[in-house]
Formats: structure tokens, sequence, C-alpha cells
């Protein structure tokens, strides 16, 4: 086979040239993380006091943290990211749990059509994995049912839709109560399983980890989406009307996703525009569009796109692939941020076999990776200042907490965690050795089954 080659029909601009002007677009300096840092805590304060800020704050009607000593078997059920999982998980007292569970891709169809395709969908699920595990049904099996997005929340079991995020888009379901409409799915289904708590993935992250360590104040989710939940004080919550609080603490839900919407003071650049501009929520979810699973990818196919255009990458020819939205996964910066071989072989392989550039050059190569490098840095970056941010509102640098994070991101995405840790460090000097942050996986389905227990 005859091997491609490349004919120069332009002046190759300097690597180096081209490299630093992206960090001059992407790099966020201490002074400015400190600035958001304050911006951040500010907008946390204002969210509680009432409702209409730009954070919306939720009150979980979670009041209470686990000791580890709960037991009991229960059904969750996880809606919010990529998949879709039904679980079933035992609390065996001791700190310790089992979890059986089966994952289910979510059709497209079900993301963006009526309602109640995607609630029968929910249910027909739940109801496969009550056969397949022959969970017996005599009795109403209760259920927490994780519900990642924003909900207007009036108790434990009612939430109120309040707006779909990260892509999912079903008209009909804004403004209605998603437990009554899972309900009446699994009735119609003659599922004999009934919803027992509505819990947001953040929540259900803080309360999985705090089963077993109970200096954990904060549950993060670095995935699809991001967002926090934390352990707030109600004497702090002036909007808070439920009435007198045994605890005197409430878990409280930031949706952070959607912090600087105005757009005052994160560094939001002509990439991250383009990007918002074609989405399905423009104006929508800014922090999140920076730093979360769904976005990154693209918005690195943002910055190629554009160096394509102006002839300064791949010898300024694109492919079909580059050009379609969302083609360029934030897996495959991943890939390529882990690949350290001298000639970025995997990195020319993912530019290549998956995205069909035709002959990207060593310095081709080098310049994708540092855009990885710049855009997955600057998302470490920004979701520590949140981590740091929730942290002073708690009062608790001095006294230090453990933060338990899930998600994708998180996981899998090379030196994120450690990026985090530099920010947190920038932003709180050696305080930053009180915040551990600690991988919670399966927080949000185990959490789920922690909060029907204690309910
Ligand atoms: C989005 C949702 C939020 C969720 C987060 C992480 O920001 O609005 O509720 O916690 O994604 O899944």
């Amino acid at each position: 086979m005859q091997k491609p080659t490349r004919k120069y029909t332009y002046r190759e601009v300097d690597e180096s040239e081209v490299v630093s002007a992206l960090e001059d677009i992407f790099v966020i300096r201490p002074q400015t993380l400190r600035n958001i840092c304050k911006h951040f805590v500010n907008e946390l304060t204002l969210g509680l006091k009432e409702d209409g800020h730009t954070l919306k704050m939720i009150p979980s009607y979670v009041s209470r943290r686990p000791n580890g000593k709960e037991t009991g078997s229960y059904l969750a059920l996880d809606l919010g990211g990529t998949n879709f999982r039904v679980c079933e998980v035992y609390l065996e007292g001791d700190s310790k749990v089992r979890l059986t569970q089966k994952k289910f891709t979510i059709p497209d169809y079900a993301k963006c059509g009526q309602s109640d395709v995607l609630f029968d969908f929910l249910a027909d699920s739940v109801l496969t994995f009550i056969t397949e595990n022959n969970i017996p049904t005599e009795t109403d099996i209760p259920l927490g049912f994780t519900f990642s997005f924003p909900v207007n929340q009036t108790a434990l079991d009612k939430g109120y839709l309040m707006g779909w995020t990260k892509g999912f888009d079903c008209k009909d379901t804004v403004g209605k109560d998603v437990v009554e409409l899972l309900n009446e799915a699994l009735a119609r289904k003659n599922v004999k399983v009934h919803v027992s708590a509505l819990v947001n993935d953040t929540v259900g992250t803080l309360m999985s980890h705090a089963y077993n360590d109970p200096g954990t104040f904060v549950g993060v989710i670095l995935g699809t989406g991001t967002n926090a939940a934390y352990v707030e004080k109600v004497s702090a919550i002036p909007k808070w009307k439920g009435g007198p609080v045994e605890s005197g603490e409430m878990i409280i839900n930031c949706e952070w996703g959607a912090f600087d919407n105005e757009r005052v003071v994160l560094p939001f650049n002509k990439y991250d525009q383009k990007m918002d501009d074609e989405s399905n929520n423009k104006g929508e979810q800014t922090f999140e569009k920076m730093i979360s699973g769904l976005y990154l990818g693209e918005i690195v196919r943002q910055v190629i796109v554009d160096l394509v255009q102006r002839r300064v990458l791949f010898g300024g020819i694109s492919s079909p692939e580059i050009e379609t939205p969302y083609k360029f996964e934030t897996a495959y910066m991943s890939r390529i941020e882990r690949d350290h071989s001298s000639d970025l072989l995997d990195t020319k392989l993912v530019l290549q076999e998956l995205l069909n550039v035709p002959y990207p050059a060593p310095r081709d190569r080098r310049i994708v990776r540092r855009i990885c490098e710049l855009v997955a840095t600057r998302a470490a970056r920004l979701a520590a200042v949140g981590v740091a941010a929730v942290v002073t509102k708690m009062d608790r640098v001095g006294d230090g907490c453990t933060v338990a994070i899930d998600g994708s991101v998180y996981e899998h995405y090379p030196h994120f965690g450690n990026r985090m840790k530099d920010a947190i460090h920038e932003l709180l000097g050696m305080f930053e050795e009180n915040v551990s942050l600690q991988l919670g996986k399966d927080g949000s389905s185990v959490g789920a089954g922690v909060i029907a227990a204690l309910a």
C-alpha cells in the first residue's frame, strides 16, 4: 500500500508559537484561581439565602449521616450519566456493602422524546433486574432513585424537575415530580416496587462514603457532568422552610455545574463559546462545560478544527470525523495523555484509525497532546476551585475533611487527581493536606441504598 504523503502548500508555523498561543488561552494562573474561588464562596452563600440565584443550593432532605451500622437490602436505580443502572445494595453493617448491578444503555430516543417513553424504559429495566435476580416482590420493595439532574425537592420522595442537563431533553418532564412519574410507570408495568427516596448522585456519593468514613463531608461527581453536595448547618440556610431538623444539618446539592452562567469570572474562551453555541443548552452549565467528560473532548475538537482551518495543523487537511461534533471523545484524550512513547505512536493511532486524519506528523501529534493536556489541566484546576470553595464555606479548612469523588473523569483520566491537588495547594497552602480526595466508586447507587435505609 502506498504511504500517504503530505504536501506543504503553506508555511509551517513554528510548533512553539502554536503551543504558546494556546497556553495563553487555557492556562489559569494562581491569582485567577483565587479570584474564582472567592466568587464561588459568595455564590454558595447567596444560593442558600433564597431561590432564584445561579447556584440552586437544593436542600436534599437528607439530614442524617450513616454510622456504618445500618443493615438491610435495598433496590437502587441510578439515572444520570451515560449509563443507567439497577442495583441491589446489601448493607452488611460494619461499614461493609455488597452490590449486584445491571447496566443498561439509554437509547437516544428515550433521552429526548416523551417522558413516558423514558420512564417506561426505566420501569422495564427494573422489571428485568428483579426477574433475573429472583427478587421476591410479595411486599412492596423500597427503592432509592438516584436522579442526577436539578430537581426542586420538597420531600425526601418528591422532586420537580427544574430542567435537563447533560444532553437529556424530554420536554414534557420539566416541572413534574419525577418520583410520581417513576411510580406511575412501575404501576403500569405491575412492578411491586415503590420509590422511597429521591437522591442526587453527589448526595449518594457523600452518603455512601460516609458509611465507612465518618469524616466525609463532601461528595463530588466528575463524570459526564459535574456537581457537588456537602453538609451544611441548617442555621446557615435562610431559605429552609421545612421546620426544625433534629441533627441541625442538611446535605445541600449545590448544582455547581451552573456556576458563573453570567460569565464574570471564568476564563471562558472562543472555543468554549463555539461549543456552547452549538450545544442544546446554550448559556447554561458554564462550569460543567469546562470540566466534565461530556464536553472536554468537544473543546479539544473545536481547537483542532480551528488550527486545521488556519492551516497550522495536519497540513490544513481535516477529516469528516474531525468535523463531526462530539466525535473526539474525552476517552481519546485519556489515551493520548497516557501515551509516553517517544514518537507518540498511540496518539498517531488515535488520530489515524479513530479520526481518519491521513498523516499526523510527529509535530502534529505533539501539538494535539499538548491541547489535551491544556484542556484537561484547566478542568482539574477548576474542579479544585469548587472543592476549595465548598471546604472554605463549611469552615473546614483547618479541621479538614474527606471529599468523596466519583465519575469517569476522576477515576480514569490520567493525573486528574494530582492536578486537582496542586491547584488546591495553590489555593489553601499547607492546609491542602487537610483535604483528602478519595475515590468513592459506585457511590451514587450505594448511597441511594444507604439513604433508603435511613429513611
Ligand atoms: C449535572 C446535573 C447534576 C448532577 C451532575 C453530575 O450537573 O445537573 O444534578 O449531579 O450532572 O452527574
